[in-house]
């Protein structure tokens, strides 16, 4: 389903942690041929900048240190045809999976709350979309980076939904976790995030909502691919 250049649009996928924003925008990314962009990740790499240069440490950040240091940090994502995926690149290293890891984890909110940081991905992100045909996911994409995307979609699952999936996932790696404290996380996580002073998650006005609760995989990719097929024929 490639769209002609001239209807390659902006798609912005916004919502709660944990709910499968990152699986649903590559899906959709594919279907379209459109750029994939993890926000999440741009963030995460920061992080990473300042974990390995002692600015952030024990779940605190330097920020007038790592704001000095903005200059220095270059991130890009380069596509990998081996794993068809985008791959994120700090300073011309692949650092794809450890920013994945605890550490940059434990430390990426605080970073992502520091607003010279913001400033710099967003720019960054406006940059990467100024041709459209981009599906980008994160936490203010339709509100703060694309705020004239042609279609905004706001994902969400009931926390006890979400927190069920991340103990799935983390029972099948053979971690030894409890519901509870996932659960607890879960609701923690979307307070930070909602609550924050600056780029809080919220859901556009004009954005549609998506709550996978209850529907499969299929079912949501069909469910997105008819608004963008809405939206194009518009
Ligand atoms: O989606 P994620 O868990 O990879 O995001 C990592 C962190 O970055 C998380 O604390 C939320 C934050 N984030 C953000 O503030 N704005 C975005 N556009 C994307 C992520």
């Amino acid at each position: 389903m490639e769209q002609p250049n001239q209807a390659k649009i902006i798609i912005a996928i916004d919502g709660h942690s944990s709910c499968g924003k990152s699986t649903v925008a590559k899906e959709i990314a594919k279907k379209l041929n459109y750029i994939y962009i993890d926000s999440g990740a741009m963030y995460r790499a920061v992080t990473l900048f300042a974990l390995r240069n002692k600015i952030a440490k024990n779940e605190q950040v330097d920020v007038k240190a790592l704001v000095a240091c903005l200059d220095d940090i270059t991130i890009e994502f380069r596509f990998n045809p081996v794993t068809s995926r985008n791959e994120t690149y700090l300073n011309g290293d692949n650092v794809e999976e450890e920013i994945r890891q605890l550490p940059v984890s434990q430390h990426v909110s605080p970073v992502a709350t520091i607003s010279e940081v913001r400033e710099r991905m967003v720019a960054l992100q406006q940059e990467m979309g100024k041709n459209k045909g981009i599906v980008m996911d994160g936490r203010d994409i339709g509100t703060v980076v694309f705020p004239q995307a042609e279609l905004k979609i706001f994902m969400t699952a009931r926390p006890e939904v979400r927190a069920q999936r991340r103990y799935d996932e983390l029972t099948a790696k053979g971690q030894q976790v409890s519901f509870e404290e996932i659960l607890a996380n879960v609701v923690e996580r979307d307070r930070i995030d909602s609550s924050r002073e600056v780029s809080p998650l919220k859901q556009a006005d004009d954005a549609l909502i998506l709550d996978n609760s209850d529907i499969n995989r299929e079912e949501q990719l069909d469910w997105v691919l008819q608004q963008v097929q809405q939206t194009t024929n518009a």
